[in-house]
């Protein structure tokens, strides 16, 4: 049995999810650097990073590493492990060991900082944008409006935690990909359990 990759990485993405957000960034890579908005303790960014050293290309990593609402103190997702001394969420020292775990640290370029700040100041056109970041809709559509416009013709936009069933979670996702596929710029190329990836027309 193959077995599993990055496992001692603590994460959100199934592997079969990982293979493919992996096949769809070979796919784009040519075309501009790959970015990530929601790195964690850096599962899909190593998928990611990957990639971008065959290609010859990086990955922007986008996180304040401070956790989204679901990874709070007495939340369904908080993980003890990764409190700062003050008792504060913080993922990036967990984030940096798994990037220097798996050699990984001279293809990722980590951006600390809200998805919304880095978006004001961002000017490099992408091969592709990995939405996982804040999954409330306030953020889910900030990040949607500030990152999707950055996609190259052909690039791709990749969406995490889209489910067929609102019920089963996922609205704020959900909702984003509506709005990029009604959008007239994109047109959907596939999925794979939740994650959804759209072509920029
Ligand atoms: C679901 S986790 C990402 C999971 C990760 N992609 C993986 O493969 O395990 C969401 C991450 O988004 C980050 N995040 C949430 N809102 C953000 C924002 N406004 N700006 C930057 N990062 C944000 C959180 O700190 C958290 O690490």
């Amino acid at each position: 049995m193959t077995p599993t990759r990055f496992a001692d990485v603590k994460g959100f993405l199934p592997e079969n999810e990982g293979e493919q957000l992996a096949n769809w960034a070979r796919e784009s890579a040519s075309l501009g650097p790959l970015l990530e908005i929601g790195s964690y303790c850096g599962l899909s960014t190593l998928w990611l990073a990957e990639v971008a050293r065959e290609s010859n290309t990086v990955v922007f990593a986008v996180d304040h590493h401070r956790g989204s609402e679901e990874h709070q103190v007495g939340e369904f997702f908080h993980d003890e492990a990764l409190v700062d001394d003050a008792g504060r969420f913080d993922s990036l020292p967990e984030f940096r060991r798994n990037l220097l775990a798996n050699d990984a640290e001279d293809v990722v370029i980590p951006i600390v900082a809200p998805a919304t700040l880095v978006a004001r100041h961002w000017t490099t056109s992408l091969g592709l944008v990995f939405i996982d970041g804040g999954h409330s809709l306030d953020a889910a559509l900030a990040d949607y409006r500030n990152w999707s416009q950055h996609v190259v013709k052909g690039g791709l936009l990749v969406i995490h935690d889209v489910f067929r069933n609102v019920a089963e979670g996922g609205q704020a996702p959900h909702a984003i990909w509506q709005l990029a596929k009604q959008s007239g710029l994109f047109e959907p190329v596939g999925s794979c359990e939740s994650i959804r990836a759209l072509r920029r027309l």
